[in-house]
């Protein structure tokens, strides 16, 4: 082998096989990562790049291959024994456990977490607030994790990993449920991690922000590691290239012609809903909007300003404290979930392990679970079995999932894969409107594209799409109108074609606001 010069690599990995039954998740994969620098791996949804993390961890052990680090061949048999080696990492889906508190969760499994009495956890709570606050990352060191936003689970998993003293930090996909300005949060944060001589590796579908941040970046595709490159050398078309082996699809947006006239009716009408958020703060406040049939109209909006309780309301998970909700024409008083898939709402909800799916169900269970009575797919309560397979098999097909097989966990998916399955589902049962929240997330730069043009086949149907995402240029590529959701209440309403992320931006953070915009129904 080549000599390297003195300085070892933080990691470096030499022709890694791993295999789950009959996929082949990495083949041969050699990888390296210079000390302190920012490394970022790329890939489609399935390409390996979890699968290649979790072995850097320890979480799964190569059926084959080297792994170095600092210039050391190791063998973790567990996370723990990663960790005794400086290697820390934050999962795509969030590790934490979900009833403790962010203190129980950062102390978890070391000797310190033994309790020391009331005075001695108050001075830890206040050195953890200073140490998050020192690395620019804020949460509720005492606020129980499930009442936490995805941004506030995240920054507590990697406070975790800094905790441990890890000097590798691995992040897979720590961006994909942030929004823009967490994202820069978090990488001035990393930046600052390298600064004091930390060894990063990410991994991310979003091509403009590993130009900006990171300073090298490898790319695998379908299992295997096909380049590797200094940011400097190279740019985000290239990137695509090499990522998809071809350029990406095009999305087919087709403006709308301006003779084409309105709808007489709308499809959902919100008039002054007010809903309580998770610690019994007001988190919608008189918010009024209507979307009509063939419309896709793009909520823009930081996190945490009532998006969450929005989609909510609209899909009969929550009910509103006051105003009123018509369908159709209908009011609908005391919504149920069920109430609202049976008259066409359907919903893809942000948090798709856990609200969207059943992680141990297979494919055919997941995509059958809303469905599963209507006659096509059973007959008095007996399941067609073979007839659903074939449909499911076709539904996996179509949307591109890769999956071993529609009998397969849909936990063990790679996380766009999920996704995708998700909204294959949702879209399948032809709802008169789509609520979709954050849809793109996690999906590589070809998936999101197909999701686009989904959307956009639906609008062309005459369906309604509620388009909730804090990614501007996704709001600004796909929606007929924009309304930006702040505090609560819908602050702006944009013609995409006259709006600027500069001037939506400034609606976002609460800086200007137009009045009465959502009551003008
Ligand atoms: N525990 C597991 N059991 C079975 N199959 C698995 C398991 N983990 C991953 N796979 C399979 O290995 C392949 C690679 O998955 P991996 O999660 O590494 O992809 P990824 O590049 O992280 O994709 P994404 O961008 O969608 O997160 C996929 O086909 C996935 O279904
Ligand atoms: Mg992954």
């Amino acid at each position: 082998m080549q000599k390297q010069s003195n300085m070892p690599y933080a990691i470096e990995v030499q022709n890694i096989v791993k295999t789950f039954g009959p996929v082949i998740a990495t083949n041969q994969v050699s990888f390296k990562v210079k000390k302190g620098e920012i490394h970022a791996l790329l890939g489609e949804n399935g390409a390996g790049k979890s699968t290649l993390m979790s072995i850097l961890y320890g979480l799964y052990r190569p059926d084959s291959g080297i792994l170095k680090i600092d210039g050391e061949v190791v063998s973790f048999k567990s996370p723990k024994e990663a960790a005794q080696k400086s290697i820390g990492m934050v999962h795509q889906n969030f590790q934490l456990v979900s009833t403790l508190t962010a203190f129980d969760n950062i102390l978890m499994g070391l000797p310190e977490s033994w309790w020391r009495g009331r005075n001695w956890r108050f001075k830890k709570v206040k050195e953890i607030e200073s140490l998050a606050k020192e690395y620019g990352l804020s949460f509720e060191v005492e606020r129980a994790v499930w009442q936490m936003s995805h941004g506030e689970k995240q920054r507590v998993e990697i406070f975790k990993a800094l905790y441990r003293q890890s000097d590798i930090i691995i992040l897979d996909e720590p961006t994909s449920v942030l929004t823009p300005q967490e994202s820069d949060d978090l990488y001035r944060t990393l930046k600052k991690l390298k600064e004091t001589g930390k060894t990063i590796v990410l991994t991310t579908h979003k091509l403009r922000e590993v130009m900006h941040a990171c300073d090298h970046i490898s790319i695998m595709r379908k299992g295997k590691m096909v380049a590797s490159m200094p940011s400097s050398e190279t740019n985000e078309r290239d990137l695509a290239r090499k990522l998809m082996g071809e350029m990406p699809v095009e999305v087919r947006r087709i403006e709308k012609s301006e003779s084409s006239t309105k709808p007489s009716k709308n499809l959902l009408e919100l008039q002054e809903i007010c809903a309580k958020g998770l610690h019994g703060e007001q988190a919608l406040n008189d918010l009024s909007l209507f979307v009509y049939p063939g419309e896709i109209v793009g909520v823009a909006g930081v996190a945490g300003n009532g998006q969450k309780q929005l989609a909510e309301i609209i899909t009969g998970m929550q009910n509103p404290t006051s105003g009123g909700i018509k369908f159709k024409g209908k009011w609908i008083n005391h919504s149920s979930i069920k109430g609202m898939i049976d008259i066409g709402i359907a919903h893809v909800p942000e948090d798709r392990l856990h609200t969207g799916m059943a992680g141990s169900l297979d494919a055919v269970d997941n995509l059958l679970m809303k469905d599963y009575k209507k006659e096509k797919h059973s007959n008095l309560g007996i399941m067609k079995h073979s007839r659903n397979l074939d449909w499911a098999k076709s539904i996996i097909n179509n949307y591109d999932v890769t999956t071993p097989s529609a009998n397969y966990p849909v936990r063990l998916l790679s996380g766009g894969n999920q996704q995708k399955l998700l909204l294959a589902r949702e879209i399948e049962g032809d709802p008169a409107l789509l609520v979709a929240n954050h849809p793109t997330q996690g999906l590589d730069v070809g998936a999101t594209a197909s999701v686009h043009n989904l959307l956009l086949d639906m609008r062309s149907r005459d369906r309604g799409v509620l388009l909730i995402s804090e990614d501007l240029d996704e709001i600004l590529k796909i929606s007929d109108r924009i309304l930006v959701i702040y505090q609560g209440m819908i602050t702006g309403e944009f013609e995409p074609s006259k709006a600027t992320r500069e001037e939506i931006g400034l609606y976002m953070t609460g800086s200007k606001t137009q009045f009465n915009v959502g009551a003008l129904a």
